[in-house]
């Protein structure tokens, strides 16, 4: 129960989804959480859930559009305050597109790049002064399956997530001097709300194309999250931890 006791975390995206699944398994394991997200009241929510149901100010709630500098810095200071300090950062916070090449336009692909792939840089550029002060830390960026292989459409989507698959190996190895782990998970198909702009008919040949049948909950990728946030994962950096029911495996 206590695999992240006395350290500190910054979820973006931890609204819902795998990011709020990933606030509540860190407090479950003794962490403290700041919740960032651009959806304010359900992020408020989720902290407000969390700290009636794990103990007393365990989670806060904070406005952060990961693309905006200025809110990266000013959640970084709320770790700070609030908690004493920043040891975890989880880059969770992305969008879905489904499109192709030539159907996106130019807005859809700067807003995807926006949020899934500079926000992340961003991410890492506020923590690690953060983390440094600590004396090292975790960084995990959640990219994708759609990071590792292709298919026929969501192009700005691989676009990003496979650039945050490189941005990690390259933030590992510029920060392990500084003991700060760097690593990369890619969910397969997870039930969140982000598998809601794909439908019921498309989702299940991508269930039965994946060895184990079934797609996941948000805490099988949490647990993984959890792991390589912890001191468990202390000699593991700039991986790729593949959480896909094996369907890249084939
Ligand atoms: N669900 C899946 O099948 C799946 C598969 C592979 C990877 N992923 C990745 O997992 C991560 C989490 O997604 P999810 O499945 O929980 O989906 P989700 O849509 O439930 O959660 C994404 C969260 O990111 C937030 N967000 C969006 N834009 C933001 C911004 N500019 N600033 C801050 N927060 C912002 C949303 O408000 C939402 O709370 C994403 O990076 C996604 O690309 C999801």
């Amino acid at each position: 129960m206590d695999r992240l006791k006395g350290k500190v975390a910054l979820i973006s995206g931890g609204a819902r989804g795998q990011g709020a699944a990933e606030a509540r398994l860190f407090v479950g394991e003794g962490a403290k959480v700041v919740i960032g997200d651009v959806l304010d009241d359900q992020c408020r929510k989720t902290a407000d859930d969390i700290n009636s149901r794990l103990g007393a100010k365990s989670a806060v709630a904070r406005h952060l559009d990961v693309t905006r500098a200025a809110d990266w810095r000013a959640a970084v200071d709320v770790c700070e305050r609030e908690f004493g300090g920043l040891d975890i950062l989880v880059n969770n916070a992305g969008i879905a597109n489904l499109k192709g090449v030539e159907e996106t336009s130019e807005e859809e692909w700067d807003s995807v790049v926006n949020i899934n792939q500079k926000g992340v840089w961003l991410g890492m550029k506020y923590a690690v002064p953060a983390m440094r002060k600590r004396g090292g830390g975790s960084i995990i960026n959640i990219s994708s399956i759609l990071g590792l292989v292709g298919s026929p459409r969501n192009t700005a989507y691989h676009g990003t997530k496979g650039a945050v698959r490189l941005l990690t190996k390259s933030a590992a190895v510029q920060y392990a001097p500084d003991k700060i782990r760097v690593n990369s998970i890619h969910p397969g198909f997870i039930f969140t709300p982000m598998l809601d702009v794909v439908t019921r008919e498309e989702l299940q040949p991508l269930l039965e194309a994946t060895p184990l049948k079934r797609g996941a909950e948000p805490e099988e990728v949490g647990w993984c999250a959890v792991f390589l946030a912890s001191d468990e994962a202390s000699f593991v950096t700039g991986s790729e931890l593949v959480v896909d029911g094996g369907y890249t495996a084939q």
